[in-house]
């Protein structure tokens, strides 16, 4: 049975052979036609849902407390917007489907390492995620700090997987660049270490972009561009608009973030809202207001379906999840 993804529609029932169709050409695998794309994110987080679970070591591998926490990080919560974005930008290109979920697992596995580390108490030091305690408060701080470090090498031999099944070796290759960018210095730990910095200070609009891009829009783009090489290195065209409609959902996505944050309570969020102010973040939200940052994200959203707009009716899936981004409650 498929699990409710908060906020986004109505979960599908998934059979056992769609999920298992292997090799098959994700168009194939998933039968998309018809389907309403709440069904659509049901069944696509499910799938997700199955290859992370299959994925990661089970709790009675050793180090079994370590495998257990790397379990608990990720699986059963989440809006999986990542993988999400991977499953629609891999039908698009017309990627094989299980080296999509090799892909979708690998930007989870990151992300999932990203919030653990964001929650350590050196970093916002945050008890609620998905839910549930984060990491550390159930597995302590250096128990979170492995199961961050050990994600993130999945992350890397799960991705390496697509190459097993229907991806063309170079195009395996510039996937794990593109992952190793988004997840690094570059990246989304960048953006972090920009964020803490940042702390009680007053940025402009320009290095509020430059830490937003770095430390959530990187992973969104990289979830795009994943899928997209998931089916073969693409014509620069395409790859260019791509890579417009990445950068502008990707900062929607943290600008969004910013506004729920305030707007939004933590049993629907899952995670303590009102931090950002709490902590003295600079956020969209403390730098030009909740209805100015509502705007911006609103904008970004145009951008994003407007750099679509030559890619025709095959990449509506992608437009749908530009809006459920900006439109999302959690
Ligand atoms: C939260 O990401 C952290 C950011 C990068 C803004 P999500 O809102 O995607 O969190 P989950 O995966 O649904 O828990
Ligand atoms: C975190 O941004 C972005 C990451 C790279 C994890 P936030 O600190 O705003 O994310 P939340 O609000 O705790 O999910
Ligand atoms: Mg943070
Ligand atoms: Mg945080
Ligand atoms: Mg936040």
């Amino acid at each position: 049975m498929a699990r409710q993804v908060a906020g986004f529609g109505t979960s599908a029932q998934v059979s056992s052979s769609t999920i298992a169709a292997g090799d098959g050409r994700a168009s194939a695998a998933v039968p998309a036609g018809g389907l309403s794309f709440g069904d659509w994110c049901g069944l696509h987080a499910e799938r997700a849902e199955q290859a992370l679970a299959a994925a990661l070591p089970t709790a009675d591998t050793l180090p079994p407390r370590l495998h257990e926490g790397m379990r608990y990080a990720v699986l059963g919560g989440g809006k999986r917007v990542r993988p999400l974005l991977v499953y629609a930008a891999g039908e698009l290109a017309g990627a094989p489907a299980a080296a999509l979920d090799r892909a979708a697992c690998a930007v989870e596995l990151i992300h999932a390492y990203s919030l653990v580390h964001d929650d350590l108490p050196c970093m916002d030091n945050d008890v609620l995620r998905r839910g549930k305690p984060t990491v550390h408060v159930a597995f302590g701080e250096a128990g979170a700090m492995l199961v961050g470090d050990a994600l993130q090498a999945l992350a890397f031999g799960v991705l390496a997987e697509a190459a097993d099944h229907g991806t063309p070796a170079p195009a395996v290759v510039a996937m794990v660049r593109e992952l190793a960018d988004a997840a690094g210095s570059h990246g989304m730990a960048g953006g972090q270490a920009i964020d803490l910095a940042s702390v009680g200070a007053v940025l402009d609009r320009a290095a509020l972009e430059a830490m937003h891009v770095r430390k959530t829009g990187a992973m969104l783009r990289a979830s795009v561009l994943l899928g997209t090489l998931a089916g073969g290195l693409p014509v620069p065209a395409r790859r260019d608009a791509l890579v417009r409609y990445a950068a502008a959902v990707g900062l929607a996505f943290q600008v969004v973030d910013d506004v729920l944050d305030v707007e939004a309570d933590s049993a629907t969020l899952g995670k303590t809202a009102g931090k950002d102010a709490a902590q003295n973040k600079p956020t969209y939200v403390s730098a030009m207001g909740l209805a100015a940052a509502r705007g911006l994200a609103g904008r970004l959203r145009d951008d994003a379906l407007s750099a679509l707009a030559p890619l025709g009716p095959a990449a509506r899936r992608l437009a749908e999840l530009a809006e459920l981004i900006v439109d999302r409650k959690s």
